[in-house]
């Protein structure tokens, strides 16, 4: 364990505000959902919900109605404002116009969109006519396309021109999509549908969006959320992001992930925060700028990000004047000591580090402005939410042991299901215990520390990418016959993914077939999951049944010990 790093109290946070949660030990035991629901969420009779109404439409009925909910802005900083009743009536449209193409409750609408004001009511439309919304990052190539779409069965898919030839390269392999709608074709229309559209009043357990997320093995999966997820997302946002009436609240994830769906659209709009989205390219000089113009307030963002922050040095905030910060928050991947305390530095502000994933629906663990923090500990589990580390039998461990992270099943943004893959789902569980695939441990004081990922599953730049889809990837490609496919370490993007490939002997390894590959991959899976090393091999390490190891692979590249050789073939 780090003992050399000072833990950070709450006296060196400095607070310049009141948080939310004032007693997190009393906040965590009373925490009581029917009266947290009663007090937070507005539910219809009968218990029916949706968490589309509540980001939105019910601040129309009160003092919010022309609030700002989006200050939305793209590369050149030019803005487009969205009062929270213009979402509500942008939306409503789009709900209508959803309806016109015959979609209903139930029916997969999928947006392949870049960060554009589009996605946000769209998504929002969606939810209140019952039907399910999925995004996808518009990085994804073809081939993600084709998994997600064909899988989902989605009805239809919302596109912009840019990115619609990706989908009609698709269109071949998905007998369910019946409609393509182009932003720049239906958004001019939509003042011809009403904007007044009778909400859906869903049950609780009725899905309401899903994302595909990687393993492992295999195609990604379906991770469905339902309406109920609100409720968690709701209370997550005011507790952990610590979210109020004056705040202006900058999420800087994609919708194309979970983050954006829920701090970006559902959790931060249903707390009536005016929320900045920004769309163009990182940079520093101009992320700066934007935390000055629009005075933000409260940032959730990300260890690559805070890093290529820390990089570019104070040169680049220059005479910024950052002061309007009060509260930020990082998510997606360990945040190392280092950017945490160079923050502190220069912003005068720690991040507070936050745990969850896809399947979670929500913020499970995470540093809290009442509580002390250690640097590089993910700090502890939400009200709600009971965590532990379990071994393989799903017993919990003793502290300072590391084992599963887990978390007791049944709080409120539990995935409901893996789409159409009901064993998939069951494989997540342990007797009560959800299994996250993480690796950890908790120590004397009750603080949670990340350790790895118990799988293959990568992590670059935050974001999730499963070996098997990039191998698969690989060997589509002419002349490759075998890649196996594994994270490197990297001090600014946490993890790159390096691939070792195998060729037909007719084929020469070469710098030029690097970079061919590395297109292909970027075209066929996705933009950010190409192989950033590629290494030719003569062969690659596999277990007797023709499995490729890539726990070998990894040791070798690491310099580690190899391990348990006693499955390995030849090689
Ligand atoms: C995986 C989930 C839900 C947020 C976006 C990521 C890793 C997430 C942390 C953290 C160390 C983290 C885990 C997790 N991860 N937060 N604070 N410290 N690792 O969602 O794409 O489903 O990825 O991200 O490995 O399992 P995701």
């Amino acid at each position: 364990m780090k003992t050399s790093i000072p833990k950070i109290t709450v006296k060196d946070k400095q607070l310049k505000f009141k948080p939310n949660i004032s007693n997190y030990e009393a906040a965590y035991r009373d925490y009581n959902l029917n009266k947290l629901i009663k007090d937070n969420i507005s539910l219809f009779p009968e218990n029916k919900i949706n968490a589309a109404y509540n980001a939105v439409d019910r601040q129309v009925l009160g003092p919010r109605k022309n609030k700002i909910a989006i200050y939305h802005l793209d590369q050149d900083l030019n803005e487009i404002k969205l009062t929270f009743f213009e979402l509500y009536q942008l939306s409503n449209r789009f709900g209508n116009l959803l309806k016109s193409l015959g979609v209903g409750r139930g029916d997969r609408v999928f947006f392949f969109l870049p960060r554009i004001p589009e996605l946000f009511y769209g998504f929002l439309g969606t939810l209140k006519i019952g039907a399910v919304a999925g995004t996808m990052f518009s990085a994804f190539g073809v081939q993600a396309l084709i998994d997600r779409l064909a899988d989902s069965a989605a009805k239809v898919v919302i596109t912009n021109k840019e990115l619609l030839p990706r989908i009609k390269d698709a269109k071949i392999h998905l007998p369910d999509l019946e409609k393509i709608s182009v932003v720049e074709d239906f958004a001019p229309e939509l003042s011809k549908f009403s904007d007044e559209l009778h909400v859906s009043q869903m049950d609780m357990d009725d899905p309401a969006f899903m994302l595909y997320t990687s393993g492992t093995t295999g195609k990604p999966k379906g991770v469905v959320h339902t309406h109920r997820a609100i409720i968690q997302e709701h209370l997550t946002s005011n507790w952990v992001l610590d979210l109020k009436e004056d705040d202006t609240y900058w999420c800087t994830a994609d919708p194309g992930w979970v983050t954006g769906i829920a701090y970006e659209i559902l959790g931060s709009l249903s707390n009536g925060a005016s929320t900045v989205v920004y769309s163009g390219r990182f940079d520093p000089t101009i992320w700066y700028k934007i935390v000055e113009k629009y005075q933000v307030s409260v940032w959730y963002t990300a260890p690559t990000a805070i890093r290529m922050l820390q990089a570019a040095g104070k040169q680049a905030i220059g005479k910024t004047d950052l002061s309007s910060l009060r509260h930020i928050l990082s998510v997606g991947e360990p945040l190392n000591p280092e950017p945490l305390l160079w923050a502190k530095k220069t912003y005068g502000l720690v991040f507070h580090d936050t745990w969850w994933q896809t399947e979670t629906g929500s913020i499970m663990i995470a540093n809290f402005p009442c509580l002390p923090i250690k640097p590089g500990s993910m700090g502890y589990p939400v009200p709600g939410v009971t965590a532990a580390i379990v071994d393989d039998n799903g017993k919990p461990v003793k502290p300072m042991m590391e084992g599963n992270l887990a978390i007791k099943k049944g709080w409120p943004s539990m995935m409901k299901t893996i789409w159409r893959r009901p064993k998939k789902y069951e494989s997540y569980f342990i007797d009560d215990w959800y299994i996250s695939g993480d690796r950890a441990y908790m120590d004397y004081d009750s603080y949670f520390w990340f350790v790895g990922r118990a799988d293959d599953v990568i992590k670059t730049a935050g974001e999730r990418v499963g070996p098997f889809e990039v191998e698969s990837a690989l060997v589509a490609y002419p002349g490759v016959t075998e890649a196996g496919v594994i994270g490197k370490p990297d001090p600014i993007r946490g993890q790159i993914i390096k691939a070792f490939v195998t060729l037909n002997p007719e084929i020469k390894p070469s710098k030029a077939l690097v970079v061919k590959l590395q297109e292909f991959v970027k075209k066929y899976l996705a933009g950010h999951a190409y192989p950033k090393e590629i290494e030719f091999v003569k062969s690659l390490p596999k277990t007797r049944s023709g499995k490729i190891m890539r726990r070998m692979l990894r040791a070798k590249e690491l310099g580690l010990p190899i391990g348990d050789t006693s499955t390995l073939e030849e090689y």
